[in-house]
């Protein structure tokens, strides 16, 4: 899967980027995530990239040129399944467009800074809004960062173990069961004795019924989907 994204912060994405699971996913070659400076696209003396609002109004607005000219230049070259503009009018991002989104092959994703990005952009580029959350952010990168990275981990043979991401809270509207590693007793807290049992069949009900008792006292929400 190959994840273009378009900033003005590239250097943003250079912790999330370069760790674990996605730097691995890179690594492996089952992902390439290239991240492309909108400014390189400015065509003004001074590299400008953001203008003040018509009709006035605080903040700065994000110029059509230079978005338009790089979402072209990308377009020419590659056909994107979508054009993803992080805000937070957009579809809020869950598990299942985690999952929708892991299976397409090319994504073009936009950050948008200071105030937004020209509407006419939106009108004449972009194919899907998405946000993380009802809350704002200073810019659209970070939630970038979290659409790549709850996406690449779906792709298969990114996670060590495969079956993983499907245990993973959410994937049937569940939250994951207890877990617990070595030692079994530490300072007389012990570990449920089921899973020292061996007895696979059992474990397997015990961590379906945690699951579900989980999921009614945090986010029973959740079963109602
Ligand atoms: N940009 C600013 N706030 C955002 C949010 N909540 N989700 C996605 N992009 C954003």
């Amino acid at each position: 899967m190959r994840i273009d994204i378009l900033t003005l912060f590239p250097g943003i994405f250079e912790g999330p980027f370069s760790h674990s699971i996605i730097k691995r996913a890179m690594e492996k070659g089952i992902a390439e995530i290239k991240l492309f400076d909108i400014r390189e696209w400015s065509q003004s003396k001074h590299r400008n990239v953001d203008d003040y609002p018509f009709g006035g109004g605080a903040g700065m607005v994000m110029m059509i040129e230079p978005i338009a000219l790089c979402i072209e230049e990308m377009k020419s070259k590659t056909n994107y399944d979508e054009v993803i503009y992080l805000s937070p009018d957009g579809e809020l991002l869950d598990q299942k467009l985690a999952n929708r989104l892991s299976v397409r092959k090319n994504l073009l994703v936009l950050c948008g800074h200071y105030k937004g990005i020209d509407e006419r952009i939106r009108e004449h580029f972009i194919t899907m809004e998405i946000s993380i959350g009802n809350y704002v952010l200073s810019g659209g990168e970070l939630a970038a960062a979290v659409l790549t990275d709850a996406v690449i981990r779906l792709l298969p043979g990114v996670l060590n173990d495969e079956t993983s991401a499907l245990s993973d809270s959410f994937q049937d509207n569940l939250l994951s069961p207890p877990i617990y590693t070595r030692p079994s007793d530490f300072r007389g807290w012990k570990v449920p004795d089921i899973l020292l049992s061996g007895n696979d069949r059992e474990i397997a009900n015990w961590r379906h019924d945690q699951s579900l008792e989980r999921t009614k006292k945090c986010r029973p929400g959740l079963l109602d989907e």
